[in-house]
């Protein structure tokens, strides 16, 4: 069952930033793969943590210990999120590309020469470059290839990346350049059967769809919460085994013990609390608009549930308007998508649409957009293999509209008309 548009316009007024307006007219945030605007209970969350808890971790005293409790109610909102079996297994920090690199480079002190690692070209170049900085140690680096005219995943050449020396196969969960979504559990498959761990990147798809680490069985899967109405900070969920047995890079005082010895230094705790916000903000969602009949999402209670519920509402609303979206771009000449644009395929894409136009470079189509106060991202957002594989890096990349649960068929119908209207 999908949110209902009465059920969005409930939740976009819980949002402070959807009440601006500028020169006397809305705001239109197609920019949410960039970063989503932040629930008022997310900034509530942290403006109370510095008021009530402010401190460094584990002293003896009330805000320290306040403190404490705060990053462990964290930890177990993420663990939640993504069905992680123990909140020791949910690392923070800064944001997803540090903690990539932080995993990779501990990972490198146990490769061997010749040990090899698979990325592909659809993902970000987060889950590229920190694997190609082994290199140095090394390794070998395999490309996956993706099929320019859907932008889907060569599953087939992902196979034949795969051999017995690979240690490592990074991929995407959904590209936040074209919005295709990986078959992750089938790369799992792959990797599993050469003994090879799998990163996943589920920074894009997060916002998007359920994370489901038990079932998925993958070994590391990393998110950043501005990306679902929170604060700026990145969240890892590792198995507790590996994430034990990796040398991590740390100060000598530090924990020895997953997580905290991959937490280098002090850590953001007020985007903590903000996290576990966001976390409790989605559970609320589904706790108030989900199909909350008995018997569903059995092995499944409490918080786990509503974030099933909730993902599931959020995902039926937003394809009908990712439907909208794309058959309404299809209508205007000279544009062209990348990515997925039949609907039957749309379980294989998240609302993130991509395109170019003839006449404008995508820089200039987001300003034009900017003076109807629509807000969406061009260039390549460093998903930098993407752009080059489709050869568009020279051309500025793309124009990319990125929806999110608090985007309505109004704002979706706005930037069709500007569009449409744009001179060129
Ligand atoms: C798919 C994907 N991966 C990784 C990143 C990098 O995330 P962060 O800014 O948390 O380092 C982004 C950011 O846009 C992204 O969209």
């Amino acid at each position: 069952m999908a949110l209902k548009q009465a059920a969005v316009s409930e939740l976009r007024t819980e949002f402070p930033a959807l009440q601006k307006r500028v020169g006397g007219r809305p705001l239109v945030f197609l920019d949410g793969p960039g970063g989503t605007q932040v629930h008022g209970s997310v900034i509530e969350a942290m403006g109370n943590y510095l008021v009530e808890a402010n401190s460094n971790a584990h002293g003896g005293f009330l805000y320290s210990q306040r403190t404490d409790e705060t990053v462990m109610a964290a930890r177990q909102a993420l663990a939640d999120l993504v069905n992680a079996p123990r909140p020791e297994e949910i690392v923070f920090g800064p944001n997803m590309t540090s903690l990539t690199f932080n995993i990779s480079r501990a990972i490198g002190r146990t490769l061997s020469l010749g040990d090899e690692i698979v990325v592909t070209r659809l993902d970000h170049d987060a889950n590229i470059a920190p694997w190609l900085a082994l290199q140095e140690r090394g390794a070998t680096v395999r490309h996956v290839d993706f099929d320019p005219s859907d932008c889907t995943l060569d599953l087939a050449g992902l196979e034949a990346a795969i051999t017995p020396r690979t240690k490592v196969v990074a991929l995407g969960y959904a590209s936040n350049a074209v919005g295709t979504i990986n078959d992750v559990a089938r790369a799992v498959e792959l990797a599993h059967e050469v003994g090879a761990w799998v990163y996943v990147d589920a920074v894009h798809y997060a916002p998007h769809g359920p994370i489901d680490v038990q079932a998925l069985g993958c070994d590391f899967l990393v998110c950043s919460v501005y990306k679902f109405f929170g604060p700026h900070v990145g969240a890892l969920y590792g198995r507790y085994e590996l994430l034990d047995g990796l040398p991590a890079y740390k100060v000598r005082p530090a924990g020895d013990a997953p997580p905290d010895k991959f937490e280098t230094g002090t850590q953001s705790f007020e985007a903590m609390a903000g996290a576990a916000a966001a976390v409790d903000y989605l559970a609320s969602v589904g706790r108030r608009y989900g199909d909350d009949a008995a018997g569903r999402f059995p092995g499944f209670a409490g918080r786990r549930r509503e974030l099933k519920l909730s993902i599931e509402a959020v995902r039926a609303y937003e394809r009908a308007l990712c439907e909208r979206l794309v058959s309404g771009l299809q209508e205007i000449p000279g544009l062209r998508i990348y990515g997925i644009t039949d609907p039957d395929r749309f379980d294989q894409r998240v609302p993130t649409v991509s395109f170019t136009l003839d006449g404008l470079r995508p820089q200039e189509i987001s300003q034009r957009l900017s003076q109807a106060n629509i807000f969406a991202w061009a260039g390549n957002f460093y998903a930098l293999a993407v752009t080059q594989r489709l050869g568009l890096e020279e051309q500025g990349g793309l124009l990319r509209v990125g929806l999110a649960h608090y985007n309505t068929a109004d704002e979706v119908d706005t930037l069709l008309d500007v569009l449409d209207d744009m001179p060129r």
